[in-house]
């Protein structure tokens, strides 16, 4: 796949892999967090004391590698409509520009609402879940560095550590065995747990996304991420490394281990770059 062309005034950074392109960063935050079971939008519930949403603005800001962030939030969500007014007050000069759009009705949807969202001159856009609210920067570089050297789509992943298996439902006459039976081992050295932020060039994205807008129910929901998209058009997706500390909170278990990571004994030593 060619190289990205390096373009007049792409960027304000220039590091080892290139010139940096305009990057935006879309924050999706309009879930509901039903897994999490707090009874409000995830955005909203507290992680050492701050909103979730919070964590994952200030990561994005403190890494600097983003020209916008373009916030998809729950539609009439007012609370977290005044955090975000709030934060763009607290940002300094130079800071990114912030903008905020009504999410849909599901991931791909508010994904899709944010990118019409974006400035003129954007050339790359990092797609990155607010449910992984303690994302390390130092994985926004790795995958704006790795944008900067040509990659049109770019993901953080990290080794999975469970053998990973198949199944099939069982036939009727096995049901009273066991509900499923395994069909194939998928061999766990080439596995990867994938993480957000992903990163594409953004012609890249709009295209795998126009695509999509015409799936059926079922293909649309079978999208999990936005590099799946991606990979249907032929463009190679890279993979850099990600960090144990980016973890989707999920689940009740997640948020304790996010709660953990920030406060407990293990905080000070969890320094993973
Ligand atoms: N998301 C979104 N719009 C949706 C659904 C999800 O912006 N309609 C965002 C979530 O806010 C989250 C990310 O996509 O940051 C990943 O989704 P997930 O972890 O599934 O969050 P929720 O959908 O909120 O959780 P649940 O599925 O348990 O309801
Ligand atoms: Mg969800």
């Amino acid at each position: 796949m060619s190289a990205r062309e390096p373009s007049a005034g792409s960027g304000p950074e220039s590091g080892d892999h290139g010139p940096r392109p305009v990057v935006a960063v879309v924050l999706v935050a309009a879930g509901s967090g039903q897994r999490l079971g707090y009874g409000m939008p995830k955005a909203r519930v507290p992680l050492g004391g701050e909103p979730i949403l919070m964590h994952a603005l200030r990561g994005i800001v403190t890494s600097g590698v983003a020209q916008q962030v373009c916030i998809a939030l729950p539609p009439g969500d007012g609370t977290l409509r005044k955090m975000c007014d709030d934060f763009k007050g607290e940002l300094a000069d130079g800071g990114p520009l912030l903008t905020i759009v009504d999410g849909g009705a599901t991931r791909t949807e508010s994904v899709r609402s944010a990118l019409a969202a974006l400035e003129e001159g954007t050339q790359a856009v990092l797609v990155h879940d607010a449910a992984r609210a303690l994302t390390p920067e130092s994985v926004f570089h790795r995958v704006v560095d790795s944008l900067a050297a040509g990659a049109l789509a770019v993901i953080p992943v990290i080794p999975v550590v469970d053998t990973v298996k198949t199944v099939e439902a069982t036939s009727d006459e096995d049901a009273r065995i066991a509900p499923e039976v395994v069909v194939g081992t998928a061999p766990r050295e080439k596995l990867r747990a994938v993480q957000t932020p992903q990163g594409f060039d953004l012609g890249t994205l709009m295209k795998a996304h126009r695509e999509a807008a015409g799936f059926d129910e079922a293909q649309a929901a079978a999208i999990t991420d936005d590099a799946m998209l991606v990979e249907r058009l032929g463009v190679p997706v890279h993979a850099v490394r990600g960090a144990s500390q980016s973890l989707k909170i999920t689940t009740p278990l997640d948020l304790i281990i996010a709660e953990g990571l920030l406060e407990g004994p293990l905080g000070a030593r969890w320094v993973e770059g």
